[in-house]
């Protein structure tokens, strides 16, 4: 079961969840297989994302019976940050295939570690469901802040967050900029180095995911 921190911070506590961080965070783990764990925590986490989302009743037939069943009310969206949230997609799509997906493109600066945003595409009715924002690292969190920030102004009301690893500085920073967000951590680390990296963390994720380290 996941554990709840505080309000909006849910930390994921499961042995299948943890064996696979461990594979990502070992630095000796290739780019590929890399992707495909990144994709499979994802997938993994979902279920309980998604945990709050609405349903409607449907009328259907049963090959035995009539029967009252329920479908997702309204329609989700997916919205990753490129680069590393794209290695997140496809382990939700898996289980969740009906889902839109939006891009925002935020790269960090290395010296000042504030983001700059170079794409945002993102469907025209974001509130007509919820919306996931997934990006695995969760560091001084102003990618994450500057993307909420983005999908708010482009009319998101239902939001939550997905991150692999998070750190205490980014989740302070999401519950001062955006409070009523709930974050979802595979893992919440001790701190951030002077470089502003994760400690104990996985490195620099997008690279880790590409090669291009
Ligand atoms: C990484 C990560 C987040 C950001 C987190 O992206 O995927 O978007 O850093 O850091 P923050 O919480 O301090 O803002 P990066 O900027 O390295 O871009 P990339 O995925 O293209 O490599
Ligand atoms: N971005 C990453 O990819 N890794 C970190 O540790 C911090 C920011």
């Amino acid at each position: 079961m996941p554990t709840t921190h505080s309000r909006p911070l849910i930390v994921f506590d499961h042995p299948l969840i943890a064996h696979k961080m461990a594979t990502i965070r070992d630095q000796s783990t290739a780019h590929r297989p890399f992707r495909a764990t990144l994709s499979q925590i994802a997938g993994l986490m979902v279920f309980e994302v998604t945990r709050s989302f609405k349903t409607n009743p449907v009328n259907i037939q049963t090959p035995v019976t009539s029967a009252t069943a329920h479908r997702l009310a309204g329609t989700v969206t997916i919205v990753p940050v490129l680069r590393a949230g794209l290695g997140m997609i496809d382990g939700i799509l898996e289980v969740m295939p009906e889902a839109r997906v939006g891009h925002l493109g935020l790269a960090r600066d290395e010296e000042t570690l504030e983001p700059i945003a170079y794409l945002n595409k993102l469907p025209a009715d974001l509130d007509a469901g919820p919306v996931i924002l997934v990006d695995p690292m969760l560091a001084t969190g102003g990618s994450a802040s500057a993307a909420i920030s983005m999908l708010k102004d482009a009319g998101a009301t239902d939001l939550r967050m997905i991150c692999l690893v998070a750190a205490p500085e980014g989740v302070e920073r999401l519950q001062n900029d955006h409070p009523e967000i709930t974050i979802y951590a595979a893992a919440l680390d001790d701190c951030l180095n002077e470089r502003g990296y994760i400690v104990p963390g996985l490195g620099d994720a997008g690279d880790r995911m590409y090669g291009t380290v």
